[in-house]
This record gives C-alpha cells, sequence and structure tokens, in this order.
C-alpha cells in the first residue's frame, strides 16, 4: 500500500476525469504562486523562468524509460497534439487512422489539420460497450497512410491498445503512431522507446495527478528535426536571445515548447511524477488493477454488466458499468456524490470508475455497497 497523505472529504474513484492532485504537487506549485505574489520577477527570475520545465522532463523521462531529451512540457495534451499535427502536416491524398470512440481532442487536430491540407480522417467504428476491434483499426491503414493516432486508453470504457502491435503496422506503410497517452500515463507502464511510438501527449491531471495547466509530451528521436506547428519566443533556443528575425529550435523535444506556462503547475506535477518514480510504475499498475478487480467481482455479483475489456492484453484501471435497465447513469453517479460522497464519472451510457493510488479497497467495498443500496 502507499503512503499518501490525502484529505478524505470524498471518495474519488475517477481519476479518468480528475484527480485528486497530489499533496506534493499542490504544495509546489502553492509555494510557486505565493513567490510571484510576493515579488514577480524578483523571486522567479530570468534563469528559473528558462529552466522552469527541467524537473518535469527529468521526472517523466524516468517514467517513460526515455532521455530527458525526448521530453517536453506543454499547457496541455490538446496543445501539444496540435502542434504535433500542424508539424506534421499530412499531405493531399493521405489519409490519418483514428477511433471512433476517441476522446475529441484525439482527433480533432487532426481533422482541422487534415481539411487544411486535403488528409482524409478515417475512424474505425465501435460497438455498443464503446469496444473497437483492434483489426478494425488495423484494416483502415493502406500504403497512403500518414497517422496513426490513438488513445493509448480510452477515455471511455478503458480499452487499451498493443501500441507495439500498431508501431509495426505503422513502419510497414511509413506512417507514424502518435499517441494519447491521457488515459494510461502514470497508470500502465510505459517503455516509451520500446513501444515504438513517434509521438505522444498526456495531460497532467488524471493519471498523473497533476494540476490542471500542465501536460507532457514524447517526441521519438526519430521526429528530431520536426518543425512544431506552434512556436513563440521560447521556441528560440536561447529564448532571453530575443529577436523576431529567426528561430533556432532546440535539438531535442523541448523545440516544442513555445511559449509561458502555468509553471507551478509544471513544478507541481514534477513532483507528482517523482512520487510515481519512486513508487515504481509497475506496482502502481499492479494496486490499480487489483482495485478493478474488486470493482469487476463486486458490481457482477449485483448484476450489473462490464463494458469494459477484461482480458489482460486490453483491460486497464477503467471500469465501466452498464446500469441495469431503466437505471440512468448520470443519476447514478450523480447520487453516488450527493449521497455517498463518492466520485465516479458518466459517459456514453457507462458508470465509469477509475481507482488509482489514492484508493484503497475499502473505497471500493463503499462504491459496490452504495451501488447495491441503488438498485430497484
Ligand atoms: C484521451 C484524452 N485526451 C485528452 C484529454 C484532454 O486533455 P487536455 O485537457 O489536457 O487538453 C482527455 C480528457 O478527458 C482525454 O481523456
Amino acid at each position: 500500500m502507499f503512503t499518501i497523505e490525502a484529505p478524505k472529504r470524498w471518495i474519488n474513484i475517477s481519476y479518468a476525469n480528475i484527480a485528486t492532485t497530489s499533496p506534493a504537487a499542490h504544495r509546489a506549485a502553492a509555494e510557486w504562486a505565493d513567490a510571484i505574489a510576493r515579488g514577480g520577477a524578483a523571486e522567479f527570475d530570468g534563469d528559473a523562468e528558462q529552466s522552469a520545465l527541467l524537473p518535469l522532463r527529468r521526472a517523466t523521462s524516468r517514467l517513460l524509460a526515455c532521455g530527458v531529451a525526448d521530453i517536453c512540457v506543454g499547457s496541455s495534451a490538446t496543445a501539444l497534439m496540435s502542434s504535433i499535427a500542424w508539424a506534421i502536416a499530412p499531405r493531399e491524398g493521405s489519409n490519418v487512422v483514428s477511433t471512433q470512440a476517441s476522446f475529441p481532442s484525439t482527433v480533432y487536430p487532426w481533422s482541422r489539420v487534415s481539411e487544411s491540407f486535403g488528409a482524409e480522417v478515417r475512424l474505425a467504428a465501435h460497438d455498443d460497450d464503446m469496444y473497437t476491434d483492434p483489426n478494425s483499426v488495423m484494416a483502415l491503414i493502406d500504403e497512403q497512410t500518414a497517422v496513426i493516432v490513438l488513445s493509448h486508453v480510452e477515455y471511455s470504457n478503458g480499452q487499451r491498445y498493443d501500441l507495439e502491435a500498431f508501431s509495426k503496422a505503422a513502419r510497414e506503410v511509413d506512417a507514424l503512431l502518435i499517441t494519447d497517452a491521457t488515459q494510461s500515463m502514470g497508470m500502465v507502464p510505459i517503455d516509451a522507446p520500446n513501444f515504438g511510438v513517434d509521438a505522444m501527449v498526456a495531460s497532467g491531471y488524471k493519471w498523473l495527478r497533476g494540476s490542471f495547466g500542465a501536460a507532457v509530451g514524447y517526441v521519438s528521436p526519430r521526429l528530431r528535426e520536426l518543425n512544431p506547428g506552434l512556436v513563440g519566443f521560447r521556441s528560440h533556443a536561447d529564448m532571453w536571445d530575443m529577436r523576431p528575425d529567426r528561430v533556432d529550435l532546440p535539438r531535442d523535444a523541448s523545440r516544442f515548447e513555445y511559449t509561458t506556462l502555468h509553471f507551478g503547475a509544471a513544478l507541481g506535477l514534477a513532483e507528482a511524477v517523482k512520487e510515481l518514480d519512486n513508487f515504481g510504475i509497475d506496482e502502481v499498475w499492479e494496486h490499480d488493477l487489483g482495485l478493478a478487480d474488486l470493482i469487476i467481482s463486486g458490481a457482477e455479483e449485483l448484476g450489473f454488466d462490464i463494458a469494459s475489456p477484461t482480458n489482460e492484453a486490453e483491460r486497464s484501471a477503467i471500469v465501466s458499468l452498464r446500469p441495469p435497465e431503466g437505471v440512468d447513469s448520470d443519476a447514478v453517479a450523480f447520487d453516488l456524490q450527493e449521497d455517498h460522497g463518492i466520485i465516479v464519472s458518466s459517459r456514453s451510457g457507462l458508470i465509469r470508475v477509475s481507482p488509482h493510488i489514492d484508493n484503497v479497497p475499502e473505497d471500493i467495498a463503499r462504491l459496490i455497497s452504495a451501488l447495491g443500496s441503488m438498485l430497484p
């Protein structure tokens, strides 16, 4: 069990939505905000601003077993994904392959660039449980495929894709594999270089247990020369040597860092990721899956169907339950919060439960008992 100091006002079992921020992350962010409120640049000078993203880059490189040079920091997963999409700019006649079950922000940046450059976006369909047959994604890939963009773990039912298999499929047609790891990073062990992913983005406020305002990106050495779609004064290798007539991009992933952001959020997220590094991501994964097992067995006993994949290869710690006939998922989520202080989310008509390291088996027992008391 992990030792975590956390207030227990709520039982938050909804890390796929918003984490209860790591107390260490919250402290670091608050200290930074206090310093700025005291003295602006007197307490956060140019050097501090220039190096403020390094702690998060370092901590994330440990988490993903890659070099610091492969990591960049942004303000959101969507901003990083957009910059990558505009950098790749799939050419006219090419196609981008993804899934209909994806979170919109995973696909929208690609739809937008495809609209400008004349590429086609192909989305694989899902079934009633939001399950996407990976073979149906593979079937959309052809010689014209420029990009495969996948959420490593889908947000609504927690389905996890085999990134190594998709990376192999991408290589065969000379396409790129871009991944949204917002629903996996911090929960699932990710060996970025060996998974063969070309680029990856993840928000900080879910499984990484940071707050809003900071996200991380992985850019593989293969894409080191990519010219970011979004640029600003921070894009120049020596950001304080400010001249608008040229920009020399850093020779590493930090070329995707282009602007000021809530540095406190980034410093805080660094602390949260360090915690995960210290706990060990394999142990975190085991813990989270153990809680997922308790959700599955408890919910099945109550007569709920499990919409999420439960096989080892495709499961994750996101467990989505189909409510019985006549029971509405929005109403269940609302009542759990109002009457029991238990936070889950309602997505696509399913009750989505997503436990993480702040949760203990007792939290799941409370959830199952509350769900049981609500059934007709
Ligand atoms: C898969 C996925 N990507 C991206 C996001 C949103 O990311 P951000 O708010 O950092 O843009 C979410 C939020 O639920 C998500 O589930």
